[in-house]
C-alpha cells in the first residue's frame, strides 16, 4: 500500500471507500441511459448519459479497474480511483464539481457526476480576443474559491489547467478531474512516484524532480492559468521537460539558492545548467495585463514553492476589489452550447452503446 494510504487510515473519518458499492453491478441500462461518449483520458471514458429515475442528465467517468484488483475489489490499492473518490467525497462545494454516485460495471468503477456543459478551455479558445477583464476575474474568483476550498481540506489538486475547470450553463465554474489529487496535512508534503500532471501548467519543483509537493503546486498551475486568460494563448508551452524549465528560466531567470532557498537539493538540479537568457518579463509577455493582474500574477510565479501566495490570500487581494469588478457567474461570457444528442426523443439509434471501446 502507498503512504498516503497509511496516513488515511490514521484520519478520524472513515472516507477511503475500500469497497466499491457493487450492489447495482449490471443495473447501468436500469438507473442509466448513456447518450454518448464525451471524452477519453487517461484512466477511462467519460459519457453523457439520463438518469432514469428523473431525466437529469449526468456525465459518468468510467475508469478502467487495474486487472489484477478486478476480482478482489481492493479498491485501498486502486489508487487513482481511490484518490478521485476520496477527494471528491471530502469536497461539498459550489465551485468543485459535485460526485453524485459510484457503482462499479464490468470490471470499471463509474463516477456519476453533474453534467457541466463546456470548461475554460472552450472559453478561452472561443472567446473575444482580448477577454474583458471582468471576465478573467469572474473565473479567477471562482477558481480560487474552489481551490481554497481543496486546500482547506488538505487536498492538492495536482492537474489543474484549463480542460479540467468544467463550467456550467450559469458559467459557474468547477473544479473537475480529481485523479491525480492527493492528502496532505498541514505543513506536510506528499509523495509521489510519477509526474503525470499536464507539463505547461507543471510547478518548476516538480520539473527539478521534486519527489514530494505541496499545495504550491496548484498556485502555479493558477498563476499559468491566469496568464492564459490574459493572454488567451498558454504562457509556457514546452514541447519536453526541458524546454519547459527553460521557457520558466527565460521569465523568471536562473534558478539558485538566493531567488529559492534549498533549490540546490532538487534531484535533477544541477543536471539541466542554462546559460544567463535574456530575460522576458511578464510584463512584455502579456502587454495587455493590467498593473493589478502583473503583481498578483507574480505572487503566484514565484520560483519557491512556500512564497507563492495562498489560494485564501489571492482572493483577499485588491485586483479582485477594484473596477472592473470580477463578473458574476451568470454574466460570464460561454461558449454557446450546441443542442445535444438525447436531449429530445426519437434518437435513440444515434446513442453510444456503453461498451464502446473508443470515443
Ligand atoms: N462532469 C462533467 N460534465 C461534462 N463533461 C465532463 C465532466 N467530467 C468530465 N467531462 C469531460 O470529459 C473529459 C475527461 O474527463 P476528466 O475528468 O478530465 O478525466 P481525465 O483524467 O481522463 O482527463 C473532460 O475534459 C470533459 O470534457
Ligand atoms: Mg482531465
Amino acid at each position: 500500500m502507498r503512504g498516503y494510504g497509511r496516513e488515511r487510515q490514521h484520519r478520524d473519518r472513515e472516507w477511503v471507500p475500500r469497497r466499491i458499492r457493487d450492489d447495482w453491478k449490471g443495473q447501468l441500462g436500469v438507473r442509466y441511459e448513456v447518450l454518448e461518449c464525451i471524452g477519453e483520458g487517461t484512466y477511462g471514458q467519460v459519457f453523457r448519459a439520463r438518469r432514469s429515475s428523473d431525466g437529469e442528465i449526468v456525465a459518468l467517468k468510467r475508469i478502467h479497474l487495474q486487472e489484477s484488483l478486478v476480482s478482489s475489489s481492493a479498491l485501498s490499492e486502486n489508487s487513482a480511483v481511490v484518490d478521485e473518490i476520496s477527494a471528491l467525497l471530502e469536497l461539498d462545494h459550489p465551485n468543485v464539481v459535485k460526485l453524485l454516485e459510484y457503482f462499479e460495471h464490468n470490471s470499471a468503477v463509474v463516477l456519476v457526476f453533474e453534467f457541466l456543459a463546456t470548461n475554460l478551455a472552450e472559453v478561452i479558445k472561443r472567446g473575444q480576443e482580448p477577454l474583458d477583464e471582468a471576465d478573467v476575474k469572474g473565473w479567477m474568483v471562482q477558481i480560487l474559491c474552489g481551490l481554497a476550498a481543496c486546500h482547506d481540506a488538505a487536498i492538492i489538486h495536482r492537474d489543474l489547467k484549463p480542460a479540467n475547470l468544467l463550467i456550467s450553463k450559469g458559467g459557474v465554474l468547477k473544479l473537475g478531474d480529481f485523479g491525480l489529487a492527493r492528502v496532505c496535512k498541514d505543513g506536510e508534503r506528499v509523495e509521489f512516484t510519477h509526474m503525470l500532471a499536464t507539463r505547461w501548467y507543471r510547478a518548476p519543483e516538480l520539473l527539478y524532480g521534486a519527489r514530494e509537493c505541496g499545495k504550491g503546486v496548484d498556485i502555479w498551475a493558477v498563476g499559468c492559468i491566469f496568464a492564459e486568460l490574459l493572454a488567451r494563448a498558454p504562457l509556457f508551452p514546452g514541447d519536453c521537460e526541458i524546454d519547459q524549465l527553460s521557457r520558466v528560466v527565460k521569465m523568471m531567470g536562473i534558478a539558485d539558492e538566493s531567488n529559492w532557498p534549498g533549490v540546490s537539493d532538487l534531484p535533477d538540479f544541477g543536471k539541466i545548467l542554462f546559460s544567463p537568457p535574456e530575460i522576458i518579463p511578464l510584463e512584455r509577455a502579456l502587454p495587455n495585463a493590467s498593473e493589478g493582474a502583473i503583481r498578483l500574477l507574480k505572487k503566484m510565479l514565484v520560483y519557491s514553492p512556500e512564497s507563492r501566495v495562498s489560494a485564501a490570500e489571492a482572493l483577499q487581494d485588491e485586483y479582485f476589489l477594484t473596477a472592473p469588478l470580477p463578473k458574476p457567474a451568470a454574466d460570464l461570457w460561454i461558449p454557446p452550447i450546441t443542442p445535444q444528442k438525447g436531449t429530445t426523443r426519437g434518437e435513440g439509434n444515434t446513442r453510444h452503446q456503453w461498451r464502446a471501446t473508443h470515443c
